[in-house]
């Protein structure tokens, strides 16, 4: 298959690239959009076959639910139920935006590839331009999981969608890189109080001033069965094995220093003040303590890691707090939770 690129640079016009999209789109096709957090890969939500090609071209596990996406938040009724008024602040307060709600589905709606095994449908709707008019001129819902192949970081770019669905798509939608970088936050409004199963773009912190206490889910990498069920899947890792390590200039060059002395190629990811110049790669990911540039910049530079040849990755960790939540949770996965102590 042929993959085109389209650019829909706000500048141009663009009634061309949305028209292929919408065309591709209803003849059953899948198509490849920037969202403000991550590029998405979307289908009709409800064609089951479409669908079925998004699993295909991603090579996902096919239990794994995927994102409905809307364009208008009075869609959300169309294929949901139990709203609850704690969800009617949130989708006031966050939509268009990262956030995700998951309520529980009115059965037979979107496509049953949508939502494997759960009684339940995630929703959000994005705040990007393009992702906005494409759902607006298709007059229906996508589905859209992360376009990346399962396993690999989510795409920021439309390059990245290219480096690893070219030929397995007809359509990438260019829209530049994306704003926020990491995916949406995930939360579970059928429970009370609802649950974060995924931190993302929108902060905890941000979520409990619009409707007080939430959980958060923190079996995610523990033996029971996940809530989320794409937590218990591998995730965002590099082809290198990861290492988290603490933020001190000092440490992270001895570390470079005792890897290089084994014989080792080390790649760094950490901030712009650090000057680890013995590492044989550092990507500067933004100023230190600034978690939201580390958010934008974190998918790239593992992509980047990828591109190398190094035989172990350091990734400096970040606070906990606001967007640090969501950046550690990728770096927690992306190490299967090791941490360079030596
Ligand atoms: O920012 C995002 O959320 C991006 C953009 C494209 O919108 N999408 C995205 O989709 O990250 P995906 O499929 O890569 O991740 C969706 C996550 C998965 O962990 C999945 O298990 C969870 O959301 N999820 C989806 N529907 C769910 C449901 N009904 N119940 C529980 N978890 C659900
Ligand atoms: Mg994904």
């Amino acid at each position: 298959m042929n993959t085109k690129i389209v650019s829909v640079d706000n500048f141009m016009d663009n009634d061309e690239g949305y028209k292929q999209a919408v065309d591709i789109l209803k003849n059953g096709g899948v198509v490849a959009f920037p969202t403000e957090t991550v590029y998405g890969l979307g289908a009709i939500a409800t064609d089951e076959q479409a669908v079925q090609k998004i699993f295909e071209a991603k090579g996902r596990p096919s239990d794994n639910p995927l994102i409905v996406h809307i364009g208008n938040k009075a869609d959300v009724r169309k294929y949901a139920s139990g709203i609850s008024e704690a969800a009617e602040k949130l989708m006031d307060a966050f939509w268009p935006g990262p956030l995700t709600l998951v309520f529980e589905k009115i059965p037979g709606v979107v496509a049953p590839n949508v939502t494997p095994g759960v009684s339940t449908v995630g929703l959000r709707m994005p705040d990007h331009p393009v992702a906005l008019r494409l759902l607006r001129e298709l007059g229906m819902a996508l589905a859209a999981p992360s376009a990346n192949r399962s396993g690999k970081p989510s795409p920021t770019e439309a390059a990245h969608v290219e480096e690893d669905l070219k030929g397995l798509i007809p359509l990438i939608l260019d829209g530049g890189q994306t704003g926020i970088g990491l995916e949406s936050t995930v939360i579970d409004m059928t429970m009370s109080p609802p649950v974060i199963l995924r931190p993302g773009g929108a902060t905890q912190e941000m979520i409990e001033e619009v409707i007080g206490p939430v959980q958060f889910n923190a079996k995610e990498t523990g033996g029971k069965t996940p809530r989320s069920p794409g937590m218990k899947y591998l995730h965002y890792a590099p082809e290198a094995p990861l290492y988290v390590i603490v933020p001190d200039e000092e440490k992270i060059r001895n570390a470079v220093t005792t890897l290089k002395n084994e014989g080792k190629k080390v790649a760094v990811i950490g901030p712009d003040e650090f000057k680890v110049t013995d590492a044989d790669w550092y990507f500067a990911v933004g100023p230190i303590h600034d978690s939201e540039k580390m958010a934008v910049n974190l998918y790239r530079a593992l992509r980047q890691c990828d591109l190398t040849d190094a035989d172990i990755i350091l990734a400096v960790e970040t606070d906990l707090n606001g967007f640090g939540a969501a950046v550690m949770n990728r770096l927690l996965k992306a190490s299967e939770g090791k941490n360079y102590t030596d």
